[in-house]
């Protein structure tokens, strides 16, 4: 069967870690998805970087519009992130009649409703499991493991970041600002690091999550958000010493009132398993009816293990163009339309 092919935004940490999962594995993928997946044209801001990853056979560009305007390409791989351009590329793709699959979880929060709506008027998928806790398949686990339960509650660490600099500050006493520049220098930082370290990534992310998990909308505005920027290694050590662990945790559960969603600093009893997930690893924990608890980990930053989603994504996406459109996985799990419910 001809391959699909695929046009990457976005050469950064994410686009080079998706082009050598790729290439690597290209044989185990290529049985999964039913038909080989090749990137055949990417874009990005410096043509003449040196990079870690080839680009052999890809055709390179500067202007993004370029790949989502090429009749060629089956599938756009949004891994720019941020919202403008992002935002007006993937409308154009799905115009288009190009499938996407995104990492950008700010996109998806904030105007996923929008995008979403668009996808379902046109007959396209967009796909984003990258966009929340990195390498681990929560968004498939959740939409597809557990279809069968009403889900209870949604918990974890979902910002790699934040948990990096509690970790080291617990473990080595240092300085919140000493901790973050690692976290820069390691790929684990958002390009603003703000995003992480005031709680807003882990409100996008426990945006998407809740939608996923409730069938309801996407409500970043209700999501109570804090964030790690007035912990101290003095807290740490006092919680320590009460035998807690201080985690930045996103929760989002059923009450009688609708669904509340808050991330924030969160004293967790060291026995427990969220308490020992450490560095950049990501956990989460999702209570269905039917299931009981269940606990997903994995790292929830960096290049292959994000590029892990992005390329599940293509599978996926790939499997379903031989399927009837209205019956598809991945599909949608929430009415973008039905904002009548969730929310403090
Ligand atoms: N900055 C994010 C984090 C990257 O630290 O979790 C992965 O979404």
């Amino acid at each position: 069967m001809k391959p699909v092919n695929v046009g990457l935004l976005g050469l950064g940490t994410v686009g080079g870690g998706t082009i050598s999962v790729l290439n690597r594995n290209a044989e185990e993928i290529t049985g999964r998805a039913g038909r080989a997946i090749q990137v055949t044209h990417a874009s990005a801001r410096d043509l003449n970087k040196q990079r870690e990853f080839s680009t052999a056979g890809i055709t390179l560009c500067q202007d993004p519009f370029e790949v989502v305007n090429n009749p060629d390409i089956d599938i756009v791989a949004e891994l720019i992130g941020g919202i403008e351009p992002a935002r007006e590329l993937v409308l154009k793709a799905i115009a288009n009649d190009k499938h996407v699959v995104t990492a950008n979880k700010a996109l998806i929060a904030l105007h996923g409703n929008e995008i979403f709506r668009a996808a379902q008027n046109q007959g396209v998928m967009v796909a984003f499991e990258a966009a929340v806790a990195g390498g681990i398949p929560i968004i498939k686990a959740i939409r597809e493991g557990l279809s069968a339960n009403r889900i209870e509650q949604v918990a974890g660490i979902i910002n790699g970041t934040s948990n990096f600099i509690l970790t080291e500050m617990r473990e080595r006493g240092l300085q919140f600002d000493a901790v973050l520049d690692e976290a820069k220098e390691l790929g684990y930082a958002e390009a603003d690091p703000s995003f992480d370290i005031e709680g807003t990534d882990a409100a996008h992310k426990l945006t998407i999550l809740a939608a996923i998990a409730f069938g309801i909308p996407l409500q970043y505005d209700k999501v109570h958000t804090e964030g790690i920027t007035d912990i101290t290694p003095a807290d740490v050590d006092y919680a320590g010493e009460l035998g807690y662990r201080i985690k930045h945790l996103g929760i989002a559960r059923r009450t009688d009132h609708g669904i509340e969603t808050r991330v924030h600093p969160t004293l967790v009893p060291r026995k427990r398993l969220m308490a020992n997930v450490e560095g950049v690893m990501n956990a989460v924990l999702v209570k269905g009816d039917a299931v009981g608890p269940t606990i997903y980990y994995g790292a929830g930053a960096g290049a292959e293990p994000t590029a892990s989603a992005v390329v599940a994504d293509l599978v996926d996406v790939t499997r379903a163009l031989t399927s009837d459109p209205e019956n598809r996985v991945p599909h949608l799990a929430f009415q973008p339309d039905a904002l009548n419910d969730g929310g403090v």
